[in-house]
């Protein structure tokens, strides 16, 4: 009797699903209309409702006003113009169609051929469009993953796969039993992360000297040093394209020039840092990354499609160190990982969704040039925000404003994390804006990302009176 009341109730959803879509749609509408004056940040948590899961099926309606009597008021406009923390992209109309889209159609993009699906098809197409956007040639392959770290991971695991087979090793298969030299100036914490999921140690890697003169980029001829003095072993190299603090890039010239001298693996952390190429103005700052043996990207940030979207790229010459990698062992029921290219089979995941849809509607949208509006658009929001703290004398910029990001403290309470922290959530409380802090050459400090395409002057314009606010409640709190 309950089992028959559960599935009409499951039927009667599908009956109306026209009126339930609508129901979304009008509330995504709702949010998306007045993004401008939704709050950035907020403390709203409901507890005082319980969280029960309910035994009798009460449908999508239901479901839906629960979640909007509990958890709507705790959404923020993270997806808005004047969140700047973290690195956090927005997402384009277009991006939103193919994310929805994705939901519905349900695919999984893990085989090209013998799935009976061939959505991954659609992932290979996306990932050519994405090398023509990033201006690198077809020699790398690739594939969507959740998010940079995960780009970091796969590539990571290439290289590890890599560094075996030069000492004859099967990593893949025996596991880590020699250690690995990974060298990096100022990796960021999620290349750590994947040293440590991988078994090279996140406490293995040997920091590298950075450049003189404020840089986080590592310094050129100390890496030539260190390649010198390991030139009898392989080693794997992470370099920055874009570090989250000051967006400093390494010399990728320079390296590429190294990768004919020594032996290594290069990577580039570009998670945000690749859009850059989508410029004429600071396009340069990747010249020679093509190089690179793999590449981790972020989609999720400057592509500005949602949650979870990242994409790695590796040189078609390490396919098999790929494949050795991810391969599916003693699955007859998956196919034959040697034989036919299949996503399940080249990167951590089975079964997934078709990831590359919104970042395809999102190309297809808007193509080169549109993203190019976007990221010089949002170096420009930069340089301006950048230049009204440098105007003023209780700020000081801890960088220059290389790409997209503004790294600024208090300049007389650069040495205390306690007033940092209170000046920012001072800021923060507004709800008009969101920044996150950080630590930059042992001074606290706070970081403003500009990477969504929603923003415009008028964004900096409130930014700059939130601070000046918040200035003046910072100033009477003490
Ligand atoms: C340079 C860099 N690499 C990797 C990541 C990790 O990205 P995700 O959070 O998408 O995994 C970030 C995130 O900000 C980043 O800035």
């Amino acid at each position: 009797m309950r089992k028959e009341y559960s599935t009409s109730v499951l039927q009667q959803d599908s009956v109306f699903i026209t009126e339930l879509l609508d129901k979304v749609k009008q509330q995504a509408l709702q949010y998306l209309h007045h993004i401008d004056e939704i709050p950035t940040s907020n403390d709203s948590w409901k507890d005082d409702i319980e969280n029960i899961l309910p035994v009798d099926s009460a449908g999508a309606e239901y479901a839906l006003g629960l979640f909007n009597n509990k958890y709507l008021s705790s959404i923020v406009a993270s997806s808005g113009p004047r969140y700047l923390g973290f690195v956090i992209g927005g997402t384009t109309p277009a991006s939103i169609m193919g994310d929805w889209l994705t939901s519905v159609y349900d695919q999984n993009s893990f085989a090209t051929t013998g799935a009976g699906d061939r959505s991954a098809l659609i992932e290979l197409d996306t990932i050519q469009l994405l090398l023509q956007l990033f201006d690198l040639p077809k020699t790398f392959l690739g594939g969507f993953v959740s998010g940079a770290t995960m780009s970091n991971f796969t590539c990571l695991a290439v290289a590890r796969q890599w560094a075996g087979k030069m000492q004859q090793l099967d990593i893949a298969k025996d596991g880590v039993t020699k250690k690995i030299k990974v060298l990096s100036a100022t990796p960021h914490s999620s290349s750590v992360k994947s040293l440590s999921m991988l078994g090279l140690g996140s406490a293995n890697f040997i920091k590298l000297k950075t450049a003189d003169g404020n840089r986080e980029a590592v310094d050129i001829t100390f890496l030539e040093e260190t390649l010198q003095a390991f030139s009898n072993e392989p080693c794997i190299f992470i370099s920055s394209g874009g570090t989250v603090n000051t967006v400093d890039f390494d010399d990728m010239q320079a390296i590429a020039l190294l990768k004919t001298k020594y032996h290594f693996w290069w990577h580039i952390d570009a998670a945000f840092g690749a859009y850059a190429a989508c410029t004429s103005t600071h396009k340069h700052l990747l010249n020679g990354w093509e190089y690179a043996d793999s590449i981790a990207i972020d989609c999720h940030k400057w592509l500005n499609v949602p949650y979870d979207s990242a994409v790695f790229f590796v040189k078609d010459e390490h396919k098999m160190l790929q494949v050795e990698t991810f391969q599916n062992s003693n699955a007859p029921y998956l196919g034959d990982p040697m034989a036919d290219f299949t996503f399940m089979n080249f990167l951590p995941e089975n079964s997934r969704r078709l990831r590359a849809l919104p970042a395809w509607f999102s190309l297809m949208a808007y193509g080169k040039k549109g993203y190019a509006d976007i990221v010089e658009n949002n170096i420009r929001l930069a340089q301006l925000l950048g230049k009204l703290i440098d105007g003023h004398q209780a700020f000081e910029q801890m960088a220059p404003v290389r790409l997209n990001t503004v790294c600024f403290t208090l300049s007389n309470y650069k040495h205390s994390s306690h007033k940092i922290k209170l000046f920012l959530s001072l800021l923060n409380e507004s709800g008009k804006v969101f920044m996150t802090p950080t630590l930059y050459n042992n001074s606290f400090g706070i970081r403003a990302a500009f990477v969504n395409w929603r923003s415009t002057e008028k964004d900096v314009q409130i930014i700059w009176n939130e601070l000046l606010n918040a200035l003046e409640a910072f100033d009477h709190s003490h």
